[in-house]
């Protein structure tokens, strides 16, 4: 693995991992290679016990100012066939812990859709969000025109997509696309506490609530409300739960040790 283009921190906190993209030059552009190399860490970590969540940032002026269009330029609609790099996102979305968006600057692109792939988003006030692909001749290809007007609605998703447009991270938020907006000095460390809110938790009841909230958008309500409700009955089998209603009744905090 090239530690040139993404800087990883399995114990950054107890509990929590740092993905940092890391092509400052190019804004963080999501080549092949970093595209792969995150993809292969998020399976890693889902597999590290000692990891509970999992933050990806990129540095203050870009989050990802989208897939490198460098890269892309001279290839045909054949080489674009048989490479199908953005069936990498199919791989990052089925990370079973919670991923958490730290942004500041640009989050373009696939770097938008990076972040839509995240479970959680906290930007700095700089963020910028947008789907420009439309000014470059092409449309988003990684799930913007799909996770977008999940997020914001068909108009604004339809604004931007077509116009290509940026939005602040103050409309992001009013839109529903992020979690909150705050100081530019504090979008990592306010992912930070977010992520120790999630990390106390048993990560056995995360990963289901994960899985049951994702279900949402990708199946009809009947059919997720039975999934959800497995989900739900399956935590009977944990000590977790044993240890969250005792200590609810004994009024002390639960220890949660995910088993
Ligand atoms: N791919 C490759 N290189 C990129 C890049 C990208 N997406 N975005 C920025 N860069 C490079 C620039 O080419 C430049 O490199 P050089 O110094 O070698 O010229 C460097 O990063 C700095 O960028 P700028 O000089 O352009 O910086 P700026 O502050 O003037 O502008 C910007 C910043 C508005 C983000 C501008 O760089 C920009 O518009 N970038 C492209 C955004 C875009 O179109 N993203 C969508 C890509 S397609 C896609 O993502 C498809 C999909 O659905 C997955």
């Amino acid at each position: 693995m090239n530690p040139e283009l993404i800087r990883v921190n399995k114990a950054y906190e107890k509990h929590i991992a740092l993905i940092q993209l890391n092509r400052p030059k190019e804004l963080n552009a999501l080549n092949l290679q970093v595209m792969g190399e995150i993809r292969d860490t998020l399976m890693e970590l889902d597999n590290d016990p000692e990891v509970r969540v999992i933050i990806i940032t990129g540095n203050e002026r870009a989050f990802a100012a989208g897939a490198d269009i460098k890269q892309m330029a001279g290839k045909g609609a054949i080489d674009m066939l048989k490479i199908d790099q953005f069936s990498t996102w199919d791989q990052i979305r089925k990370t079973k812990k919670p991923i958490i968006a730290a942004v500041s600057g640009f989050a373009l692109g696939g770097g938008c859709e990076l972040v839509m792939t995240c479970d959680m988003v906290v930007a700095a006030e700089s963020a910028q969000f947008g789907q420009p692909e439309i000014k470059i001749g092409v449309m988003p290809g990684a799930g913007g025109t799909q996770r977008l007007p999940r997020a914001v609605g068909k108009v604004k998703a339809m604004e931007m997509a077509l116009t290509g447009n940026f939005i602040s991270a103050e409309e992001a938020l009013n839109w529903g696309l992020i979690n909150k907006v705050v100081p530019n000095e504090s979008y990592l460390s306010e992912a930070v506490r977010l992520a120790k809110d999630i990390a106390k938790q048993s990560p056995i009841a995360v990963q289901l609530a994960k899985e049951s909230v994702l279900k949402a958008y990708e199946m009809p309500l009947q059919e997720a409300l039975s999934f959800e409700r497995k989900n739900f009955y399956m935590l009977f089998a944990t000590q977790d739960q044993k240890e969250g209603m005792a200590a609810f009744v004994e009024k002390r905090k639960p220890s949660f040790k995910g088993e």
